[in-house]
């Protein structure tokens, strides 16, 4: 027993989501002035977001003291207008996260299992196990998801599948064709759910069809968030797309108005805003293609990207976030997807990478001088 009387057992053995250090903590345990440091650990757009979610939010601003809709329907009704899908296909939520959880919530139990790719995005694993079910892990294959070996490690108690394309921290993408094939033979008792977090990063032409994949399967949650290349991470705002009868499922589990005001006013002008996405997917790959040139000729290793974040193998992953944080740089350390020498960067403004290469010679040149002495 512990003070807090009988927690089940399964919560206690959770892994803890490792969130990206915020600036202010940093700037707090080591002494440094907070404009200084350039935070590339979390993904985020930084650009920030468009000037119209902006200008929306200060309306909402003033209506603070009412609930919000909980049906958010304007954001539905615009949702639906752009994905071309009846507004009972959308659900909105407290970003792809609050999703991630209700599946797991809706589909697993004690007596059920999971499958996920090895090196997946570590909320499903926290999900999986905050409803005591077992995550089966399917090793990867060359940095892919083997699709194949997912396929093969589904029997009747596996009720549910997260996949991420573009992955994190791995940035890799499945292939189109290889999806719609395991979009096809999954069989029905599976809730496979797709993450297209990153989605918006991949040149338009290489954006999965997902009406493809509706017309091949029914037990499927598309999953999207405004967190990402629309810069509205703090306000906590993602959805999901399927049938209306998995969405109505998943909504009797929501907290009530788990979607803010605020984040639904800004996510409606995001969505108004093409432009502003277009800009950020362009000058990601810019940045990116720079940061893995840079890599490269540093001789660190890095996996291919297709998202705004570059996974390379600097050697002792968490020491190495740890002394680029003392010099304001804050990475994200990914020891605990088993990745132990590598360090996930996020693709930051030109200024931004640039400093996190000075830093990370700096690093370097110090850890050498330390092997000589
Ligand atoms: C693959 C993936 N899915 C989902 C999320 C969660 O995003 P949010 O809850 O902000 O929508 C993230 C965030 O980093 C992610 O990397």
């Amino acid at each position: 027993m512990s003070d807090f009387g009988f927690p089940l057992a399964h919560v206690a053995s959770i892994p803890p989501y490792p969130p990206g250090r915020p600036i202010d903590a940093v700037a707090r345990e080591f002494g440094l002035d907070p404009a200084a440091i350039v935070k590339l650990a979390s993904n985020e757009n930084p650009l920030g977001c468009s000037p119209r979610a902006t200008e929306a939010l200060a309306k909402a601003a003033a209506e603070t003291h009412l609930y919000p809709d909980f049906d958010c329907y304007a954001l539905k009704q615009a949702l639906a207008a752009q994905l071309g899908v009846p507004a009972t296909h959308v659900l909105p939520a407290a970003g792809s996260s609050e999703l991630i959880s209700l599946v797991a919530r809706a589909f697993l139990d004690g007596d059920r299992k999971a499958v996920i790719p090895q090196y997946a995005f570590q909320a499903y694993e926290g999900a999986i196990g905050s409803v005591g079910a077992e995550a089966v892990i399917v090793p990867v294959r060359g940095w892919q998801a083997d699709l194949d070996a997912m396929l093969a490690a589904v029997d009747d108690r596996v009720h549910l599948i997260y996949l991420a394309t573009p992955n994190n921290p791995t940035g890799t993408v499945v292939p189109t064709v290889d999806l719609e094939r395991f979009v096809e033979a999954l069989p029905p008792h599976v809730l496979l759910v797709l993450d297209e977090a990153y989605r918006e990063f991949l040149p338009p032409e290489q954006q999965p069809d997902i009406a493809r994949l509706f017309a091949r399967r029914r037990n499927l949650l598309v999953m999207r968030t405004f967190s990402k290349v629309h810069g509205l991470a703090a306000l906590r705002v993602g959805y999901g797309i399927g049938d209306p009868e998995l969405l109505g499922l998943l909504r009797r589990l929501q907290l009530p108005f788990s979607v803010g005001a605020p984040a639904q006013a800004a996510a409606i002008a995001a969505l108004g805003d093409a432009e502003f996405v277009e800009r950020g997917r362009r000058e990601n790959a810019a940045e990116r293609q720079r940061m893995e040139e840079r890599f490269a000729a540093l001789g660190i290793e890095h996996v291919p990207s297709f998202g705004n974040f570059v996974l390379a193998r600097t050697g002792n992953g968490p020491a190495t976030a740890q002394a680029l944080m003392r010099r304001g740089v804050i990475v994200r350390p990914v020891a605990g997807s088993g990745l132990v020498d590598w360090i996930r960067v996020s693709v930051g403004t030109a200024r931004e990478n640039d400093i996190f290469f000075e830093k990370l010679d700096d690093v370097r040149a110090d850890a050498k001088s330390a092997v000589v002495a």
